[in-house]
């Protein structure tokens, strides 16, 4: 066989790989989520179209467009990222550049497929030379993401990174190692902090980090009952 048709192969060898390395030692194959009642904020419709549209920050004129986020409205599980990048600022969609596709590695490492959750981040618009967003940047951008989450209502979210668990976790002291690890609670949603994929590329070849994101996904999928 060669081509095409060795693609299924293919892509099963390197996604099992993918859990040797991340230290994954089993698949998970969650059900689909059950729609949940709506809520009385904006809808996420209505959310994007006003991301879409917002010129609140200095950020909004460096962008080509706005990445309001994008999943299943009714995902039990969210990710919460920095902010976008390059590819993100072109395609107006979170994580779909090098970080992105790892975190689509590892979202399927979870059993789940990119649909099945929601992916948004703590700015909406690239920062230039992908700087850390200003604090105020983040307070402007916020109540967006907050109002997704209002409509969301995930049963768990996950942060990527320091600047997305500072929002959610302002109090937390250290650095992400001694954050990570445990639940935090936000508006009464859990939280999880873990490192951002991004430091994952570019430790490419430290196992221990790779495991410890697993060891979080593994708490993770044990407070959704996947474990
Ligand atoms: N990094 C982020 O934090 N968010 C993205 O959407 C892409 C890369």
């Amino acid at each position: 066989m060669s081509g095409e048709a060795d693609r299924p192969r293919k892509d099963l060898e390197e996604r099992l790989k993918f859990f040797r390395d991340i230290g994954a030692d089993f698949v998970f194959k969650p059900e689909r989520g059950i729609s949940k009642a709506t809520t009385d904020g904006p809808g996420l419709d209505a959310i994007r179209e006003q991301v879409l549209d917002c010129r609140k920050c200095r950020l909004a004129e460096g962008r080509t467009q706005a990445v309001p986020g994008e999943g299943d409205p009714a995902a039990e599980l969210m990710f919460v990222g920095e902010g976008p990048g390059r590819d993100e600022d072109l395609q107006g969609r979170p994580f779909v550049g090098r970080a992105g596709q790892l975190l689509t590695k590892i979202i399927a490492a979870m059993g789940y497929d990119r649909s099945q959750v929601f992916i948004a981040n703590i700015v909406k618009c690239r920062p230039p030379d992908n700087r850390v967003p200003q604090r105020e940047e983040a307070e402007l951008c916020t109540p967006y993401l907050a109002a997704q989450i209002a409509a969301i209502r995930p049963k768990v979210l996950v942060t990527l990174g320091k600047v997305a668990t500072d929002f959610f976790v302002p109090h937390a002291f250290g650095g992400m190692t001694s954050i990570r690890g445990r639940f935090y609670e936000w508006n009464g949603i859990p939280v999880m902090p873990t490192f951002h994929p991004s430091y994952l590329i570019r430790n490419e070849g430290n196992r221990e980090i790779k495991k410890m994101v697993w060891d979080d996904m593994k708490l993770v999928l044990a407070r959704l009952g996947k474990a």
